[in-house]
């Protein structure tokens, strides 16, 4: 250090000092107007360390800067030390204020407890797996017409679920004459996401790789596997030449993916009126503990049926698609091991709180 080394040293020292007389005069203090008082002391116009920055003009000229760098180091600290306590007190009263029944000065370490609600976390994960195979997540209404929800859907009149027995009507109809060239249309809670494919290939040309998911809604009697209101993840792909190979991967990859390790996927023929064919899905996975190596049932699917396309618009000769379809609270029932679909909608936090944040 340049200057008289002399000089500098008690000036070091005297900073320690400072700094230790701080601490020790904040260390006793227990209200604000107090802290005040001992601030003022030390930091105020003529407190302790405006004397020793007007000492600083004392030392040799070589010395100034560094001494005024460990000058405004020790200010630095001192604010510090003063700011400490002011949240100290402050939380300290907080927590009298509500009758000492939460205690704000709890290290951060809790707050990170703070976890997400599990279906929440499954269907984060099934839209990251989605992801990174180029899907991108689409929104919809809840509220639909049943145009959206059935006809253009290829789902016929005579459809049982379209009965008032299955599925929430409202009262009375909404003016639409656009699409479904209806005059009016009757309004509905909507049973499936598939309803986002149509709105989905109404909006946009091809190609089209999408991912929907949401609440949708059913007149099904509450039991452990039933409830009016669960979720449903759905995914759509149109392009040229898309074929059920194109499907069977894509659902490989996926359920790999969801189950962390090998997974055998099977389509069997099943039938949905939008779809042709149509399959639900099972697979099996060593991962699942006691349903370890069982084949499980898990999803809808199938290629996109030539009328959906005609009726959202699109030309069914140039085109082919497939579409899926896996219930949130069914995937998380498999993956956690949970056999009574209520508990996740029953908010106690004992039950919500257990799942391996590793998931999400
Ligand atoms: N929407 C169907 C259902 O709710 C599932 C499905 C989606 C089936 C896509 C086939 C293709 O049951």
């Amino acid at each position: 250090m340049p200057g008289d080394r002399g000089l500098m040293r008690p000036m070091v020292t005297k900073i320690s000092d400072i700094l230790s007389a701080a601490r020790g005069a904040v260390a006793g203090v227990t209200t604000h107007a107090d802290l005040d008082a001992v601030r003022a002391k030390f930091l105020g116009p003529n407190g302790v360390l405006r004397e020793l920055m007007k000492s600083i003009a004392d030392l040799p000229k070589g010395d100034r800067p560094a001494a005024g760098q460990a000058v405004n180091a020790c200010k630095s600290e001192m604010e510090e030390i003063f700011r400490e306590k002011f949240d100290f007190i402050e939380s300290r009263d907080v927590s009298t204020l509500l009758g000492g029944r939460i205690d704000p000065t709890l290290s951060e370490a809790c707050a990170a407890e703070i976890f997400c609600h599990p279906l929440t976390g499954v269907k984060n994960r099934v839209l990251e797996i989605f992801s990174k195979l180029g899907f991108c997540a689409v929104d919809g209404p809840e509220i639909e017409t049943e145009w959206f929800c059935f006809d253009a859907l290829n789902t016929p009149q005579s459809h049982p679920s379209r009965d008032d027995r299955d599925t929430f009507y409202f009262d009375g109809t909404l003016s639409v004459g656009n699409v479904s060239k209806r005059n009016s249309e009757r309004l509905m809670l909507r049973t499936h996401t598939s309803t986002v494919q149509v709105r989905t290939m109404l909006r946009q040309k091809p190609p089209i790789r999408i991912l929907s998911q949401g609440r949708v809604f059913r007149k099904d009697a509450i039991d452990a596997t039933h409830s009016p209101n669960f979720h449903q993840c759905e995914g759509l792909v149109v392009d040229e030449n898309v074929t059920v190979c194109d499907l069977k991967s894509t659902l490989d990859f996926f359920f790999a993916e969801l189950t962390g390790g090998e997974c055998e996927i099977r389509m069997r023929p099943s039938f949905f009126p939008f779809v042709s064919p149509g399959f639900e899905v099972d697979f099996r996975s060593g991962n699942l503990g006691k349903l370890s190596n069982r084949w499980i049932e898990a999803a809808g699917c199938g290629m996109v049926a030539p009328s959906v396309f005609g009726n959202c618009g699109y030309d069914a000769a140039a085109v082919s698609g497939f579409a899926f379809g896996v219930g949130i609270e069914r995937l998380a029932m498999l993956l956690f091991g949970v056999d009574d679909i209520r508990l996740f909608f029953q908010n106690d936090t004992r039950f919500l709180r257990q799942f391996p944040m590793a998931m999400f």
